[in-house]
């Protein structure tokens, strides 16, 4: 306890000594752990100076302009802006290009249809999956579905089977300027027998195999072959697909009722202008197009003759 050295080593201690011979030695700690904390003190002062480091109410030390920002005037929100404005920079280009092409040009560019579908494929869930169903599987599943669904009435887009035609510029067409298919109630024009007759022809698929159906002017809109006209997108009343509900008690409503006819009970099927809308820009469309096109329907516009001549013409 005198001389702060012990007896043993002659290493310096604290002077204080238990047991007669148990001491604290009073060594310095290694140099580079005095070399780490000299550094990380220095290291508090700089930071403190150059980026908001006192909590405040509105954005890091103070909001700025006011008292001391940083010197680096470092936010997260600046950096966040800073690599927001990467992105766009990549995304621009892709943008500015896609611009000046037409939809069946950026299908034809490996590059350009690859970036429109990846973007399509989450415009779709946002605008269109409400109504069309997740990759256009359709919210209608089968010819059986509940009366509430039938607000909605948006066709099935990942099949091959098109009202309005599957090219890459009816797609396009359908979705800037939108459709409503319109067929007129039948009910004061056609006794119950009559409803009764054609319902059985076409949900057998075979429409024309009643007189009544030119009698009555089904013709004018699906065609003499009962098929269809895609200009004005009557259902293809061959193929048994059913657009609306396909047993013969869903083809007697819609025969008597009609399509978007104005009655009361008719069936309503409205695909909305996303032009006049606003909701989509010019771009925004074109990639719809293209990720719609490439569900698979696609294939309707192939240059086949002998294909298209057999394909189903609507729906
Ligand atoms: C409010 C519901 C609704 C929304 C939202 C909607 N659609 Fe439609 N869509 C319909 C209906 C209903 C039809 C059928 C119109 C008819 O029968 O005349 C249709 C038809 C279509 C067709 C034509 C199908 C064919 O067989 O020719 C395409 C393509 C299409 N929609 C794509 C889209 C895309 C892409 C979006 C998103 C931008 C979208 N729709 C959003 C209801 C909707
Ligand atoms: C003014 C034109 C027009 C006339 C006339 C017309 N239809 Fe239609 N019909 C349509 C259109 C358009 C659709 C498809 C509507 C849609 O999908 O938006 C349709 C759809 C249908 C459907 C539903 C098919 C499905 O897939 O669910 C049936 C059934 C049908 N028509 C039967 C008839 C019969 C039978 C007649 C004659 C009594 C007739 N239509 C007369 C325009 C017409």
């Amino acid at each position: 306890m005198s001389d702060n050295h012990n007896s043993a080593g002659g290493m310096p201690t604290t002077g204080h000594v238990w047991d007669d011979d148990l001491a604290d030695f009073t060594n310095q700690p290694p140099k580079w752990w005095m070399l780490g904390l000299t550094a990380s003190a220095i290291w508090v002062v700089v930071y403190f100076v150059m980026y908001p480091a006192i909590p405040m109410a509105m954005n890091g030390t103070f909001f700025e302009g006011v008292g001391l920002p940083g010197s680096g005037k470092w936010t997260a929100i600046k950096e966040l802006a800073e690599d927001q404005k990467v992105l766009d920079d990549y995304r621009g280009k892709w943008e500015d290009k896609l611009k000046g092409m037409t939809p069946a040009a950026i299908l034809a560019d490996d590059d350009m249809s690859k970036y429109a579908l990846a973007s399509g494929k989450v415009l779709f869930s946002d605008n269109c999956a409400a109504c069309h169903g997740q990759n256009g599987v359709g919210t209608i599943q089968g010819a059986k579905f509940a009366k509430h669904e039938q607000g909605l009435m948006a066709p099935i887009l990942n099949d091959d089977d098109w009202l309005y035609g599957g090219t890459i510029d009816t797609i396009h067409e359908t979705i800037a300027n939108g459709r409503q298919g319109m067929m007129v109630a039948h009910k004061d024009m056609l006794s119950a027998q009559e409803i009764d007759t054609l319902a059985n022809a076409v949900a057998k698929g075979e429409p024309t195999s009643t007189p009544l159906f030119t009698e009555k002017g089904c013709v004018a809109c699906h065609g003499a072959d009962g098929k269809g006209m895609q200009a004005m997108g009557s259902a293809n009343l061959t193929d048994k697909i059913w657009r609306f509900d396909g047993s013969l008690e869903g083809i007697k409503q819609t025969i008597t009722y009609g399509v978007n006819s104005g009655d009361p009970k008719t069936r309503v099927a409205v695909m909305p202008n996303f032009t006049a809308a606003g909701k989509l820009s010019a771009t925004e469309i074109k990639k719809l197009a293209v990720y719609v096109y490439k569900f698979g329907g696609g294939k309707a516009d192939a240059p086949a003759p002998v294909a298209a001549a057999a394909a189903p013409a609507t729906k």
